[in-house]
């Protein structure tokens, strides 16, 4: 398939990786030369949830590149709020953009965006379920710092099951040479299980802990992540869960020299401040990266033809299990399953229910 639309780190294939970290690179270098690059286009963020980081770098990505911005961060002050669909939002955005960037809280909404748009969409992240250009940020990150991504112990920690990051972090990973993982996380905050049969498929290597100072020697990478608060039911529960796992100057002593200490950020209490002076620590540092990647992303994705949506079939009856799928917000979405796993959403990757 060619690449339309950033749905999920997997639409990246591996020679497409290699063209877009060249790019990255080659911007850092020679910033100037790319300075009106997109000179003429104009990329529209619909932000239907609060961002700082992807928001605000993709923001800067496309002025960096020459070209203009317009889009939201407070969907109340749109159409949305008079009740228009999700659907027809899209539907009029992509008729004044040239690529579109949308966060939202339900999953599988990027997906259903791009049913609707002439234009390529990007996944900004969609709920608890993926954030593909995160993980783009994520690889520069790992490419830059370690010069290769292959034989890596990689250990990622927190919030395992609504961590978009880390989702798609492992779709990205699992595809390069000699990568293992350590999954550490509260049992009830453990990956999906949609997660562990991909993962299973694969025949990756990965072992599920709860004890994070135990397998801290053995990493290269530390990924942590925070306890994604707002997906939540019951915020006891996220009380209980949220400190779980501190990292601090002290449990450092124990891991390697050369380790790399990662976070998509925002950082709460999962890492003490007395850890951002450690060489080690790679976050800060990984945020700005960001940019640059996307930089190479939207001069990629801006330059591709608009191409009519095309009509929009059912191919299952199922309901989708998950209360937090777009399909369930919108219900006059195509009800769609995965091809060849009929009994799996389309959209969000949870279970379809047939009457
Ligand atoms: C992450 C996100 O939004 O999923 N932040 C980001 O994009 N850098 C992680 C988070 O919010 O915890």
């Amino acid at each position: 398939m060619a690449f339309r639309h950033l749905i999920s780190i997997e639409d990246v294939s591996m020679p497409l990786w290699e063209e877009l970290y060249a790019l990255c690179e080659d911007i850092m270098a020679r910033p100037k030369a790319y300075s009106l690059a997109c000179s003429g286009k104009v990329l529209a963020t619909l932000f239907f949830e609060p961002s700082t980081r992807t928001n605000f770098s993709f923001q800067a990505a496309m002025m960096r590149l020459g070209g203009s911005v317009f889009g939201f961060s407070e969907p109340s002050a749109t159409s949305t709020a008079k009740g228009e669909t999700f659907a027809d939002t899209v539907r009029m955005m992509s008729s004044y953009a040239d690529a579109i960037v949308i966060r939202s809280p339900y999953e599988g909404a990027a997906l259903a965006a791009s049913l609707y748009s002439e234009v390529p969409i990007i996944n900004a992240g969609d709920g608890g379920h993926l954030h593909p250009t995160q993980t783009l940020t994520d690889l520069t990150t790992i490419r830059r710092k370690r010069g290769a991504i292959e034989k890596l112990t990689v250990g990622l920690c927190g919030d395992l099951l609504y961590g978009r990051t880390i989702h798609s972090l492992v779709l990205a990973l699992s595809r390069f040479p000699e990568i293992s993982f350590y999954l550490i996380s509260p049992r009830e905050l453990s990956i999906p299980d949609y997660m562990l049969a991909h993962l299973k498929q694969l025949n990756q290597k990965y072992i599920e802990t709860t004890n994070l100072e135990s397998v801290l020697p053995q990493l290269d990478i530390l990924y942590m992540t925070r306890v994604q608060r707002e997906r939540f039911d019951d915020p006891a529960k996220y009380e209980r869960l949220k400190n779980v796992f501190i990292l601090n100057r002290r449990k450092l002593m124990a891991a390697k020299e050369d380790l790399l200490v990662m976070h998509p950020l925002p950082r709460l209490e999962e890492i003490a401040r007395d850890v951002d002076d450690d060489p080690r620590a790679a976050y800060f540092e990984q945020a700005r990266l960001g940019m640059f990647i996307r930089m190479a992303l939207l001069y990629k994705m801006t330059h591709m033809p608009r191409i009519p949506a095309e009509p929009l079939r059912d191919n299952t009856e199922g309901v989708c299990v998950n209360e937090r799928c777009i399909t369930r917000r919108e219900p006059y979405l195509p009800k769609l399953a995965k091809p060849g796993a009929l009994g799996q959403c389309e959209y969000c990757d949870k279970n379809l229910l047939t009457r």
